[in-house]
């Protein structure tokens, strides 16, 4: 029987480099002669993508409930789950996705207030013991992640989304959060400091991810 595939996940707060870094460990797993799904949450599918949008919208006349916030991101990542990275893990792709559950409980939880315990709840529903081999975290102080989004979202033009809106005590409880989960899963989550240039982060999360192959 084919071994399940990898699921590894990329964590971290606002402008810390996520997106820009996917896309180099894609390349890197492909260079060995690896499936990789590339995927992202809130979102992955066309509907979660949808809900997505609900998420991120800062139409200020209704502000959402933070449940709900909770309820619609868990949505989104069951349809994401189901359609996406189940049948990908089952046929022995390696799934690397953009956030996931962690982002959960850094946003929903640390940032929002809601008790880990009622996310954890919801984990259980919607995961029913799924969890990522490994996630990568980029960490670095809110203050200068914001600094770069301010030079993406210049040479973009583009507006603040909902979240982007946030003050940074919030962005400060998302980063907090982050790390206490990392201190408490220490085998699945590696803290990798963000604030270096890009091919020092790349260099370390090539050892961190060549290292997990090796061990599989
Ligand atoms: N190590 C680095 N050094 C300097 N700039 C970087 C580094 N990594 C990423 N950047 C730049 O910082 C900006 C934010 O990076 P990126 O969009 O990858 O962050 P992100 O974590 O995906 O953000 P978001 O949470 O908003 O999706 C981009 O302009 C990117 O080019
Ligand atoms: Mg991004």
């Amino acid at each position: 029987m084919q071994r399940r595939g990898r699921f590894i996940t990329l964590e971290g707060g606002e402008g810390v480099g996520k997106s820009t870094n996917l896309a180099w460990i894609v390349e890197h797993l492909e260079a060995r002669g690896l499936e990789v799904v590339c995927t992202r949450e809130p979102g992955g599918t066309p509907r979660a993508e949808a809900i997505r949008g609900l998420l991120i919208d800062p139409a200020a006349d209704e502000p959402l409930d933070d449940d709900a916030e909770l309820l619609l991101v868990f949505a989104a990542r069951a349809q994401h789950l189901a359609r996406v990275v189940r049948p990908a893990l089952a046929r022995g792709a390696w799934v690397v996705c953009d956030r996931f559950t962690d982002a959960t409980f850094a946003y929903q939880g640390g940032g929002r207030g809601i008790p880990a315990a009622r996310i954890a709840e919801l984990e259980t529903f919607v995961q029913q013991g799924l969890a990522p081999d490994l996630t990568l975290l980029l960490d670095m102080p809110m203050a200068a992640a914001q600094r770069r989004l301010e030079g993406r979202l210049e040479r973009s033009g583009g507006q603040r989304d909902r979240f982007e809106r946030e003050r940074g005590e919030f962005f400060e409880a998302v980063r907090h959060a982050y790390l206490a989960r990392a201190a408490a899963e220490p085998e699945r989550i590696a803290v990798v400091d963000a604030e270096r240039a890009l091919d020092e982060v790349q260099a370390e999360l090539g050892r961190l991810l060549d290292a997990h192959l090796e061990a599989s």
